[in-house]
């Protein structure tokens, strides 16, 4: 592998020699990052991060997942201001990208004025899908199936027992001869649906999965190969709606009217252009993923699924929309949202349970609702704001702080310096360190006034190198 240079400008060479780590995974963690800090030259303050305790401790991370050297936090904050269902929420939202807090809580603000979000979900069903080839005639191989609809759905009852005490377990067997992709055999797919309740449900449905097959082959005469979920979870969706009072979206300079006229053309765009839906979806997710994430659920799970709901018509499509209804701006969105409130990660991750338990711990249902709303809120926020001045103002100033800091700025001097780069539009990390040395310079001209003491500045800016 070769070297790479550092992101920070730094241009430090960084680099491993070999991948290949056979064992790895028996050291204990403080072994594992010596041995990464002597592959990659750490220095003793990139070890001691590695080190740092947050939130999720490090024997508990070590047990999570294989290969563990530490943790990587991100920020958790709180989504304002937001009332669903006529209940209040401070909506736990773990995120790296400056101002999504901002705008979501904003947009939050917004909505309360006409009631809020109404939101709502799905029966927490997951599917599993079992893939069988060499099924010979696939009219004969489907009705055997359907006919053992029963005989299948008792034998997913009885591999999670404990699932059906708790109202849970399998509903319903569905069959999909699909067109061949390559001339061959027409692809043969079983699907049997399970209301997981409130687990985020993929291993209970790949339990399912395999442990079914056997029937399945035997039923068909072929031969079962793929056993496992589907991500496209469109049995679990979720929505939410709300109204703005036109007025309210009334920006600085720009009318409501105008404001709301830019957030429904920009909806039209999303709605006509793929390309546009990609960029107005990811907006969504920006308020999706952090609930996803401080929950403890997969947002990678999530994700698959969002997009290829979006692209369920054939065509890449917006998962939220905006309509002018006299006078109000309308918005509803729909995705499927396969979250957990028990079980996994949730109940190893204390932040995660904080997080759950700061939303009352909801169901499944209810927290994926709340993460509808929020997806919402983050759409129309980043929509207005490019409706209007565009969204660099708002974004830029905060993700200069960031910029900021990371040129070494103490904490007193962050936003006197962020302030300074986004005045002269520079928010790079060279910007930051001129503007940190001007900003340091000046604080050191003045205590030497005071002082007639004289300081060396070598060191500003230089992020300790
Ligand atoms: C940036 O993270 C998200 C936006 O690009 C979303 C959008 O364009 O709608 C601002």
């Amino acid at each position: 592998m070769t070297n790479t240079q550092d992101g920070d400008g730094a241009g430090r060479a960084a680099g491993i020699r070999s991948a290949w780590m056979p064992g790895f995974y028996k050291l204990t963690m403080d072994e594992r990052v010596a041995r990464i800090a002597r592959a990659f030259e750490l220095s003793r303050d990139e070890v001691a991060s590695l080190h740092a305790s947050g939130a999720l401790p490090r024997e508990v991370a070590d047990r999570m997942v294989e290969n563990a050297i530490g943790t990587m936090e991100i920020p958790l904050g709180l989504g304002l201001n937001f009332l669903i269902n006529g209940r209040e929420y401070a909506v736990p939202m773990a995120v790296e990208e400056p101002s999504v807090l901002a705008a979501v809580s904003f947009a939050a603000k917004a909505a309360r004025a006409a009631g809020g979000f109404t939101a709502e979900a799905d029966p927490q069903w997951m599917t599993a899908q079992i893939q069988v080839a060499r099924y010979g005639d696939a009219g004969r191989a489907r009705e055997r199936v359907l006919e053992a609809r029963d005989e299948l759905l008792a034998l997913a009852d009885s591999l999670h027992p404990s699932l059906v005490a708790r109202g849970g377990g399998a509903r319903d067997v569905e069959v999909r001869v699909l067109p061949s992709p390559d001339g061959g055999e027409d692809v043969f797919v079983v699907h049997l649906h399970v209301d997981v309740q409130d687990a985020m449900g993929a291993n209970l449905v790949n339990t399912v999965a395999e442990g079914v097959a056997p029937l399945v082959e035997a039923l068909t005469g072929g031969r079962v190969y793929l056993r496992i979920l589907t991500n496209l979870a469109d049995r679990r969706l979720a929505r939410a709606r709300c109204e703005i009072p036109v007025a309210e979206m009334a920006d600085r300079g720009a009318s409501g009217d105008d404001v709301c006229e830019g957030v429904v053309q920009a909806s039209r765009f999303a709605d006509a252009d793929p390309h546009r839906a990609a960029t107005h979806n990811k907006g969504i997710m920006n308020g999706v993923d952090p609930v996803v994430i401080a929950t403890g659920n997969d947002w990678r799970a999530v994700e698959a699924g969002a997009h290829a709901f979006a692209a369920r018509s054939g065509r890449y499509s917006p998962l939220a929309t905006w309509r002018r209804v006299d006078e109000f701006l309308e918005g509803t969105i729909e995705l499927p949202l396969a979250l957990g409130t028990v079980g996994g990660t949730l109940r190893v991750h204390p932040a995660a349970r904080l997080a759950l338990r700061l939303l009352g711990n909801p169901s499944a249902g209810k927290l994926a609702a709340i993460a509808a709303a929020t997806g919402l809120a983050s759409n129309l926020a980043a929509l207005r704001a490019l409706a209007t001045d565009g969204i660099q103002r708002g974004h830029m100033g905060l993700h200069a702080r960031s910029v900021a800091v990371a040129a070494g700025a103490p904490m007193h001097l962050v936003d006197r310096v962020a302030a300074m780069i986004v005045e002269a539009r520079e928010i790079t990390f060279d910007g930051a360190t001129r503007a940190l040395a001007t900003v340091a310079g000046a604080a050191a001209a003045l205590t030497d006034v005071v002082t007639g003491e004289s300081h060396d500045l070598a060191h500003v800016g230089s992020h300790g190198r």
